[in-house]
C-alpha cells in the first residue's frame, strides 16, 4: 500500500522530465520488467476478490495513468526537439546553386526527355506500365501464344510464381505490353509513347540484362502505313536534329504487327566515322521495329479490329543514345562511373525543347 501511494505521488515528476533520456529512465523504473508498477501488477494474482476490486482497480488505474503521463511528456519533448531543429536549421534559397554542377542528367534520361518533347509536339501522351509483368500481357495478348518460337527468342527472366489468374510472372522483355494495357484501359483514339526499363538474360558490349525501350502506339479510324512512315520520319529528323535524314523501310516479321517494317537510318562516313544523316548514305543502321497493329492484338484488348486500326513501333533508347552521342560500349551506361557521367551527362538545368534545341 505504501508502495502504491508513493508511486502515485511520483506521477507529477513524469510531466517535468527534463529530456527524453530522463523520461526513458522513468519509464523503465515504472513500467520496465522490474519496474515498480510492473511488480505491483504481479501481486494482482494473489489478491482476494474484494482486494482486487479496490486495490487491484487502483493498481490498474495507476498503470494507465503512468502510461498516459509518459506518452504526453514524450509528445511534448518530441515537439520541442523538432521546434528547436526547425529554428536552428535554415536553408537560404537565394544562394547560388553550386551543387547543381556536381550532378548531371544521365543520357538515358536525357533521351527519354527528348522523345517526350518530340512526341508531345505530335499530340502523343506518355504512358507507363509495370516492369514485373505477366506472360499474358508480355506475350499472349501480343499474338505470341505459348509454343511460339518468339517466346524463346526473348531470353526471359521468369519468376517462380504465378499471379491470381494463374499467369506466369516475369520481367517484361519489351515495352510492348504497355500497348495492351493502354488499349484495355482507355477507348481510342490513342496516341502514346511508353519509355521504360526492359529485361533480357543477355550481356555483351551492346546488350545488358536491363536496358531501355520506348514503345509507340497509335489507334484510330483509317490509320495507314503512310501515317507510320510520316510519323517516324518526323521523329527521326527531330531526334538527330537534322533534315537530311534518309530512312529505309525493310519488310520484317513481328507477331504483333502485320505488315511489319524495320526502319534503317542512313549514315555517311566522315573521316572514317559513321555520322547519322546525309542525303546520299554510305550505309544503313537499323534503329527500330514497327508495323500495323495485328487485328488479333486489337481484338485481345476488347476492341473491334474492323473499326479500329493503328500502328506501333518499338526501339532501344540506349542504342539511339549511343548513335546520337557517340558512346561505343553500352555497359558503361550502368557502371555509375562519375567520370563517364561528367563526360556524357547533361546539365541538369538544360531541359530539351524543340525551340531551344534538344541535345544542346
Ligand atoms: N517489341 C519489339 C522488340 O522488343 C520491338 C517492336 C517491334 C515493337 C515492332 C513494336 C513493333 O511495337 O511494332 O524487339
Amino acid at each position: 500500500m505504501t508502495d502504491l501511494s508513493t508511486i502515485e505521488a511520483t506521477l507529477p515528476a513524469i510531466a517535468s522530465a527534463p529530456d527524453l533520456a530522463a523520461l526513458e529512465a522513468q519509464r523503465i523504473a515504472l513500467l520496465g520488467k522490474q519496474g515498480s508498477v510492473s511488480l505491483l501488477l504481479k501481486t494482482l494474482g494473489g489478491m482476494s476478490p474484494e482486494e482486487r476490486q479496490t486495490t487491484g482497480a487502483r493498481i490498474n488505474r495507476l498503470r494507465s495513468d503512468v502510461a498516459d503521463a509518459l506518452a504526453t511528456r514524450k509528445a511534448a519533448l518530441d515537439r520541442a526537439a523538432l521546434d528547436a531543429r526547425l529554428a536552428s536549421e535554415t536553408l537560404d534559397m537565394s544562394l547560388p546553386i553550386g551543387g547543381a554542377q556536381a550532378g548531371s542528367v544521365h543520357p538515358v534520361s536525357q533521351v527519354m526527355d527528348e522523345f517526350a518533347e518530340i512526341f508531345a509536339d505530335l499530340g502523343f501522351a506518355v504512358a507507363t506500365g509495370p516492369e514485373i509483368e505477366d506472360d499474358w500481357h508480355n506475350f499472349t495478348a501480343l499474338n505470341i501464344p505459348d509454343a511460339h518460337p518468339a517466346r524463346a527468342m526473348h531470353d526471359t527472366f521468369y519468376f517462380d510464381r504465378v499471379d491470381g489468374e494463374g499467369r506466369k510472372m516475369l520481367l517484361r522483355t519489351h515495352t510492348s505490353p504497355v500497348q495492351i494495357r493502354t488499349m484495355a484501359a482507355s477507348p481510342p483514339p490513342i496516341r502514346i509513347i511508353a519509355p521504360g526499363r526492359t529485361y533480357r538474360s543477355d550481356s555483351d558490349a551492346t546488350h545488358t540484362p536491363m536496358f531501355h525501350q520506348v514503345e509507340g502506339l497509335v489507334i484510330d479510324k483509317g490509320i495507314t502505313l503512310g501515317h507510320l512512315k510520316w510519323t517516324l520520319e518526323t521523329f527521326v529528323k527531330a531526334y538527330f536534329e537534322r533534315d537530311d535524314i534518309v530512312l529505309r523501310q525493310r519488310p520484317s516479321y513481328f507477331p504483333f504487327t502485320e505488315p511489319s517494317v524495320e526502319i534503317d537510318v542512313g549514315y555517311t562516313l566522315v573521316k572514317g566515322k559513321r555520322v547519322i544523316g546525309g542525303a546520299e548514305p554510305d550505309g544503313w543502321l537499323e534503329i527500330l521495329g514497327s508495323g500495323m497493329v495485328h487485328p488479333r492484338v486489337i481484338a485481345a484488348c476488347g476492341l473491334d479490329p474492323d473499326m479500329w486500326q493503328g500502328f506501333a513501333f518499338g526501339c532501344g533508347i540506349d542504342r539511339l543514345a549511343m548513335l546520337k552521342y557517340g558512346m561505343d560500349d553500352l555497359r558503361a551506361f550502368f557502371d555509375g562511373d562519375l567520370r563517364w557521367l561528367r563526360h556524357y551527362g547533361f546539365a541538369a538545368l538544360d531541359v530539351p525543347t524543340l525551340s531551344g534545341g534538344l541535345g544542346a
